[in-house]
């Protein structure tokens, strides 16, 4: 944003000297051809009147030393205004080149501030409670035909994250299949979620009928762990969510674990929807906050038309779901700040990033686009999505 405005003073600086370049050589000429012309006119009037000729000499003398000294400074102001902005160009052309060479970080370079901002997120958003209703409202139609008569079903939790939402399934999964035991994988390459998910196991009793597997991988390297052991296991029921912002190519994993699907299996995707607060901001600032090697920035808008041009069918639920991101106006709050960079997905983005894009994205998060502002709050538009896919055909 910042560098197409800069680039943009500096073409009207450029266009600014080609107009004076252009204004001062027609005045020269101008004055050129108007000089002789008026010394004649002058000229005459002093054969009429003798008493002015020595006066109208000195007058003609210094017209057209005036005509030269005008045509000399309007061709060297020109000069230093064509190489001046010629240098506003140079200085913006490197600062974009600056900026391009040191972009901002991404908050998932660092694992303790990303955890600790997600806690924030998940303690001044409905985004659990939206599960919650979900899980207990909607999946257990979805889960009821899983296994196909199967006594042990196969889950994968991808991005699992401290296994909360796991756990509620779970309970699910179980009031549907009272009699069968779970193979759980679960897909985490953060080690502080893991260990925050074994501290839930042992808080939580009448879990004896999951067997959990710990990959630290993310989806890519299991996948290539999959691939390379040629891994031949099908899965009942895998869910992916709110993580596939952390994945290269995200519909190419949806393709990948779809692939796994046992026949009856369902695979969840839960995400940000594209008519979220979250959605509006990433339209208007992806270029600018969205780190190129992740996807981060998608919505279920972008996953439902990358299985549409494929043909491949889903089932839709909206989750709505807000946030508090009062603080996030109150300059110097830590939480503020920390609630930003989860927003952003910028790893210290009060900090670092440019004080345009700050004040921009600031202000979007404000308008009703994202937001509505009740009570001397800001609440901004969370809406979630779940998508749910059945086996390939
Ligand atoms: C926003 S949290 C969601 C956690 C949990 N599913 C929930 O909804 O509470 C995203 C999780 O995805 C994990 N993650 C990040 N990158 C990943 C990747 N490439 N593959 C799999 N999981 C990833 C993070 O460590 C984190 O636990």
């Amino acid at each position: 944003m910042r560098d197409l405005n800069t680039d943009t003073f500096a073409e009207q600086q450029q266009q600014r000297a080609r107009t004076t370049c252009i204004f001062s050589f027609t005045g020269g000429i101008a004055l050129l051809w108007i000089a002789p012309r008026y010394s004649d006119m002058v000229q005459c009037r002093i054969l009429n009147r003798k008493s002015l000729y020595r006066i109208g000499k000195v007058f003609i003398r210094k017209t057209a030393f005036l005509q030269r000294s005008l045509l000399s400074a309007s061709i060297v102001s020109t000069n230093l205004y064509v190489s001046s902005a010629n240098r506003i160009i140079d200085h913006s052309s490197r600062r974009a080149a600056a900026d391009m060479a040191s972009p901002l970080r991404s908050l998932v370079e660092d694992d303790e501030r990303y955890l600790k901002s997600f806690q924030l997120f998940l303690e001044r958003s409905s985004e659990h409670q939206c599960m919650h209703d979900f899980i207990q409202g909607i999946l257990p139609g979805e889960l009821a035909s899983v296994g196909d008569g199967k006594a042990e079903l196969n889950v994968f939790g991808v991005g699992s994250g401290s296994g909360d939402i796991d756990l509620e399934m779970f309970s699910q999964l179980r009031q549907k299949h009272p009699s069968v035991t779970v193979d759980n994988q679960v897909i985490e390459p953060s080690s502080q979620q893991i260990h925050n998910y074994k501290v839930l196991l042992s808080k939580t009793p009448d879990l004896d009928y999951i067997k959990f597997t710990w990959n630290k991988n993310t989806a890519a390297e299991f996948e290539q762990h999959w691939k390379e052991n040629k891994m031949s296991k099908k899965a009942d029921f895998i869910h992916m969510i709110q993580m596939l912002y952390y994945v290269k190519d995200p519909d190419a994993t949806v393709r990948f674990f779809q692939s796994l699907l046992d026949k009856n299996g369902k695979l969840l995707i839960i995400l940000v929807s594209g008519r979220s607060g979250w959605g509006k901001l990433w339209r208007k600032y992806r270029r600018q906050l969205c780190n190129t090697e992740i996807s981060q920035c998608v919505t279920t808008r972008d996953i439902k038309s990358g299985l549409e041009s494929q043909g491949v069918a889903y089932r839709s639920y909206a989750l709505p779901s807000h946030l508090d991101i009062s603080e996030c106006f109150v300059e110097g709050s830590e939480k503020g700040e920390l609630l930003l960079d989860f927003l952003t997905e910028v790893l210290d983005f009060s900090r670092t990033a440019p004080a345009e894009l700050k004040a921009g994205v600031l202000e979007m998060l404000r308008q009703p686009d994202c937001s509505v502002e009740t009570d001397g709050k800001v609440i901004f538009n969370n809406s979630l999505e779940a998508l749910v896919l059945d086996p390939l055909p």
